[in-house]
């Protein structure tokens, strides 16, 4: 197990966002993340990145994560791909990507420029171009080969669908699943279910702050019963 979560709690003034959640994810998997609006998703990436206080047990690569700030967080290599593509606009696609090795320090570096290129090659094309003015799609491309500088041992996605065309969606997680199956251990965060459950080994279906469900992805996305319950529109 690289990640271990058990019985984590958060609260937002008045709001007990989650209710005791146990998760696990295993080195070298894809783990999917679902549920519907409200349900926690994000807080528990935020949890996981030290920007939302907690109770209750998180260890990552046999370490406890209790208090450590953010920026030692991602020192270990558990590095969140920021929501809303936060980038220096103003900045070159390569001058963004070489600001993504600040989060090595001292780690190996697994990943280069050539590796996010081969995954992303419109990064290439455009590796001189004003990261502001690229399209949705490339900028959620960009925002991940950042991560990848850092070379983490496990990333963590909030909904890297979000706002982008389907043929779009479909291209980025082909590259999703190819970065899996090159090693990367992934908890994917995502509204879209049914895009979740295929590219994943792995879900849980969080509610009300609770994992209502979980199990293998392939025996969820079968399950009339639990899509129906849990994840209809
Ligand atoms: N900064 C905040 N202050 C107060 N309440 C918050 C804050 N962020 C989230 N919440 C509340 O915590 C609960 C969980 O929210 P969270 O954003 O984690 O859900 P989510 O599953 O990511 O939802 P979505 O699918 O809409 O992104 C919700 O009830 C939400 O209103
Ligand atoms: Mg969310």
């Amino acid at each position: 197990m690289i990640l271990k979560v058990s019985s984590l709690e958060a609260h937002y003034d008045g709001v007990q966002a989650l209710r005791g959640v146990d998760l696990e994810v295993g080195a070298g998997e894809m783990v999917a993340l679902i549920g519907p609006n409200g349900a926690g998703k994000s807080t528990l990436l935020n949890c996981l990145s030290g920007l939302v206080a907690h109770r209750g047990e998180i260890v990552f690569d046999g370490r406890p994560l209790a208090r450590m700030a953010p920026h030692r967080i991602s020192r270990l290599g558990l590095l969140q791909v920021p929501e809303g593509r936060q980038m220096l606009s103003g900045m070159s696609v390569y001058e963004n990507l070489v600001l993504g090795r600040l989060a090595l320090s001292g780690r190996n570096e697994t990943y280069d420029l050539s590796d996010i290129f081969r995954l992303f090659p419109v990064l290439e094309e455009r590796r001189n171009q004003q990261a502001g003015t690229l399209s949705g799609g490339q900028q959620q491309m960009l925002a991940i080969g950042r991560a990848l500088m850092g070379s983490p041992r496990m990333l963590l996605l909030d909904e890297p669908s979000l706002g982008l065309a389907p043929v779009i969606v479909k291209g980025l997680f082909h590259a999703l699943r190819s970065l899996n199956e090159s090693g990367m251990t992934i908890l994917l965060v995502e509204q879209n279910a049914r895009l979740a459950l295929a590219v994943s080994q792995r879900a849980y279906i969080l509610e009300r702050g609770r994992v209502a469900h979980h199990g293998r992805s392939r025996e969820i996305a079968s399950n009339s019963e639990v899509i129906e319950h849990y994840l209809a529109v």
